[in-house]
């Protein structure tokens, strides 16, 4: 049996003792009956609850259309924005070699569209696509949001024009809701093949659906390892309500108490770049889930040890706002050790022989050290290696503790209307049909 991800508090100690974080996480089971049971906020919205175990009996499908595409493409265009956008980039980035688009081995390029409005990322895209034999999967579970609809509609129009329209539908997926949005419509209209968001699975926890499977296996990532890892984290958090032993209880409730000891701000910090879009993807899911009603834990992150070089001054030093979650990897999936030099000149000899992964994790030690000695709490959560099984099992670590973390900050954390008012002004802006009123008062206000 593999082992699990696991937290440790040890560096949370100085400021909330672990006595406390056990009894806040027990007192926190019942907010986990509260989602076994369905009957909280938001309880349209836990289909993710089960998703490991539902999902795997339609993976073949996924597997089969990733197939499909791999065979007929060397590169996907990804067009989507939110939480129909950073869970697969979490994965493929985080999975993936470094330099995949300069990889002169035969490989399939996963990029990313919609999730801006950019005019020249999008016209350099274009140019880009001119030279390559690509395919689309567009992602939307409204089927109306304005990035990726208008992305779609140049993307769908330069495809069709660079391999006519019968290869272009051959070529397009579209991964949406079972009945409505102007993305339903288009995909029945012109004969896309569908893939459904399920009603009860909001964006931000959409992962282990299509909307994240689906781009993952196209990048030639083993899904069923990331559905299985998501599985045992599912077994180990769900119904576990003995505190100690349950790590999704303990992180939601040691930020919380550190939230409630005045530190507002969480960064999530990783010793590796391949962690930079997870850390995106965490963002979103704890910004959007706690951050209403005037509550919420601020999600940021640093990519260390980058930006140690930059934020980690204001880390070490600045407003004492501040705390960290630290993911640990263990082991890194390739070797590389630092050669000797026969003159030395650049002191670097005492190095000799050393791997960078034993540098990287004394930086990682010194790191915690310091930022503790400088007041900043730091939770770590160790995972043996960065591969498919353990960021599954991340996945549904932070999904079930963010769920958790909502309920105990008496929020919602399945819905996002603080999301519709940047919408309303663009729409006004951009005089949009039905924002005739609106329009007249935003231009009375812009005056
Ligand atoms: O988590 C969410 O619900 C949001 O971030 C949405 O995923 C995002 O706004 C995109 O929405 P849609 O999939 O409807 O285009």
């Amino acid at each position: 049996m593999k082992d699990n991800l696991s937290i440790n508090l040890k560096n949370t100690n100085r400021f909330i003792s672990f006595e406390e974080v056990i009894a806040f996480a027990q007192q926190s089971v019942r907010h986990l009956d509260t989602l076994n049971a369905g009957t909280g906020p938001g309880n349209d919205f836990l289909g993710w609850l089960s998703l490991p175990d539902d999902i795997l009996n339609r993976l073949d499908k996924i597997e089969k259309t990733a197939k499909y595409i791999r065979s007929v493409s060397d590169t996907t265009v990804v067009i989507g924005i939110g939480g129909s956008y950073l869970g697969a980039r979490a994965v493929i980035e985080a999975l993936s070699h470094s330099f995949s688009p300069l990889l002169k081995t035969k490989h399939h390029d996963v990029i990313y569209a919609g999730q801006n409005i950019c005019e020249d990322y999008l016209s350099d895209l274009l140019e880009i696509l001119d030279g390559r034999n690509y395919s689309i999967v567009v992602i939307s579970k409204s089927g109306t949001t304005t990035e990726p609809a208008i992305a779609f509609r140049i993307l769908k129009d330069h495809l069709e024009r660079k391999v006519g329209k019968t290869k272009a539908t051959e070529r397009i997926i579209a991964i949406t809701d079972a009945r409505k949005g102007a993305l339903r419509s288009l995909a029945e209209t012109n004969g896309y093949e569908t893939f459904i968001i399920p009603d009860n699975i909001g964006g931000r926890y959409s992962v282990l659906t299509p909307v994240g499977l689906l781009p993952i296996a196209i990048s030639g990532l083993d899904i069923r390892m990331l559905v299985s890892g998501a599985k045992a984290m599912e077994e180990l958090t769900r119904n576990n309500k003995n505190a100690a032993s349950n790590p999704s209880l303990l992180y939601a409730a040691a930020r919380n108490l550190i939230l409630q000891s005045g530190k507002s701000i969480e960064i999530m910090v990783g010793f590796t770049p391949k962690l930079h879009f997870l850390a995106e993807w965490w963002k979103q899911l704890f910004g959007e889930s706690e951050g209403k009603d005037g509550k919420g834990i601020f999600p940021a992150s640093v990519d260390m040890t980058t930006d140690l070089h930059s934020l980690g001054q204001y880390i070490q030093d600045g407003q004492r706002i501040l705390f960290e979650t630290m993911i640990s990897v263990k082991n890194p999936v390739k070797k590389l050790t630092i050669p000797a030099e026969k003159d030395d000149s650049d002191q670097l000899n005492y190095l000799a022989g050393k791997r960078l992964s034993e540098v990287n994790h004394n930086a990682e030690t010194g790191t915690t050290l310091a930022h503790n000695d400088g007041n900043v709490p730091i939770i770590t959560i160790t995972i043996p290696a960065l591969d498919e099984y353990y960021t599954g099992q991340m996945i549904y670590f932070f999904e079930i503790a963010c769920a958790i973390s909502g309920y105990i900050l008496d929020v919602n954390p399945f819905d996002q209307p603080g999301v519709e008012t940047y919408k309303a002004n663009m729409f006004t802006l951009l005089n949009k049909p039905g924002y005739e009123e609106a329009a007249r008062k935003i231009k009375e206000r812009l005056k």
